[in-house]
C-alpha cells in the first residue's frame, strides 16, 4: 500500500479571484508510516488531511490511495472508501454528550467483521475502567483516549489526526502520542498527524512541511524518537 499526491491544487473561487488553499502537492508515504504535517496556521495543513480523507476534493491532480485513484470516485464511492479504510481523530474530540465512553466507540462499530469489540479498543486505550462515563465526566486526555477507539474500531487502515494533541497539556499530550505510536506498531496503521509542535515530528517516520499552500520540504527520519523521548 501507498498513498501518493501528484500535483495537487486545492483552489476557492471569491468572485473573481481565487485563492489557492493547496498548490502543486507531490509526495509519497508508505504503509505503516507515521507521518507528520506540519506548518503554520493556513499553510494547508487540514485542506492535505481532509482531501488524503475523502471528506474534501482536490480542485486539481491525483490522489491514489492503495493503487486506488481517490481523485477520480464519485461521491458514493468516496464516502465508501473514507467508510473502510480511514478512521479521523480532531482537536476537540468530537464526542457525543450524552453517550458514554463505551457507546460513543459502539456507534462507530458496523458490523463487520474486521470490527475489534469496543472492550478489546477501549482496553487498547487504558479506558476499560472508565466506560460507563459520559465525556463530560472525562478529562481532556481521557476523552481524545475514546475519541482514537472510536477511530480505530473499524481497524482503518489509515488514522488521520489533526492537532490530536492541540487542546491537551504536555503531560497528557505524551501520553497520546506514545498510544498513537503503540497503534502504529500493534496494528501497522499508516497514521498522519497535523501538528504545529516541531517536536512531534521527531517521531514521525516522515515529515512534510507546509508554508502557503506549498510543500517546504520533506523529510524522512533516519532516527525517530520514541514518544517518550521526544521533549518540547
Ligand atoms: N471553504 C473555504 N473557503 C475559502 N478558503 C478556505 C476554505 N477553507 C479553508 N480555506 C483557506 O485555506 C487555507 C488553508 O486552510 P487550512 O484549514 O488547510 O489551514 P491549516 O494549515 O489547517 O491551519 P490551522 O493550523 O489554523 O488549522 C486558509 O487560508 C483558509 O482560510
Ligand atoms: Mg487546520
Amino acid at each position: 500500500m501507498s498513498i501518493k499526491f501528484t500535483n495537487v491544487s486545492k483552489e476557492y473561487k471569491l468572485g473573481n479571484s481565487s485563492f489557492f488553499a493547496l498548490k502543486n502537492i507531490s509526495f509519497e508515504a508508505k504503509e505503516g508510516e507515521m507521518v507528520a504535517i506540519l506548518g503554520p496556521s493556513g499553510s494547508g495543513k487540514s485542506t492535505l488531511l481532509n482531501i488524503l480523507g475523502g471528506l474534501d476534493r482536490a480542485s486539481k491532480g491525483e490522489v491514489i490511495f492503495n493503487s486506488q485513484k481517490i481523485s477520480e470516485l464519485s461521491d458514493k464511492e468516496l464516502t465508501k472508501y473514507r467508510r473502510e479504510n480511514v478512521g479521523f481523530v480532531f482537536q476537540f474530540y468530537n464526542l457525543i454528550p450524552n453517550l458514554t465512553a463505551y457507546e460513543n466507540v459502539e456507534v462507530s462499530a458496523e458490523l463487520n467483521k474486521e470490527s475489534h469489540s469496543v472492550n478489546e479498543i477501549l482496553n487498547a486505550v487504558g479506558l476499560s475502567d472508565k466506560k460507563n462515563k459520559f465525556p463530560q465526566e472525562l478529562s481532556g486526555g481521557e476523552q481524545q483516549r475514546v475519541s482514537i477507539a472510536r477511530a480505530i474500531i473499524k481497524n482503518p487502515k489509515l488514522l488521520l489526526c489533526d492537532e490530536p494533541t492541540g487542546a491537551l497539556d504536555y503531560v497528557t499530550s505524551k501520553e497520546v502520542l506514545e498510544l498513537l505510536d503503540k497503534i502504529n506498531q500493534e496494528y501497522g496503521t499508516t497514521i498522519f498527524i497535523v501538528t504545529h509542535n516541531s517536536a512531534i515530528a521527531s517521531m514521525c517516520h516522515r515529515v512534510i512541511k507546509l508554508r502557503g499552500g506549498e510543500i517546504s520540504s520533506i523529510k524522512v527520519n533516519e532516527n525517530r524518537l520514541s514518544p517518550k523521548e521526544v521533549e518540547w
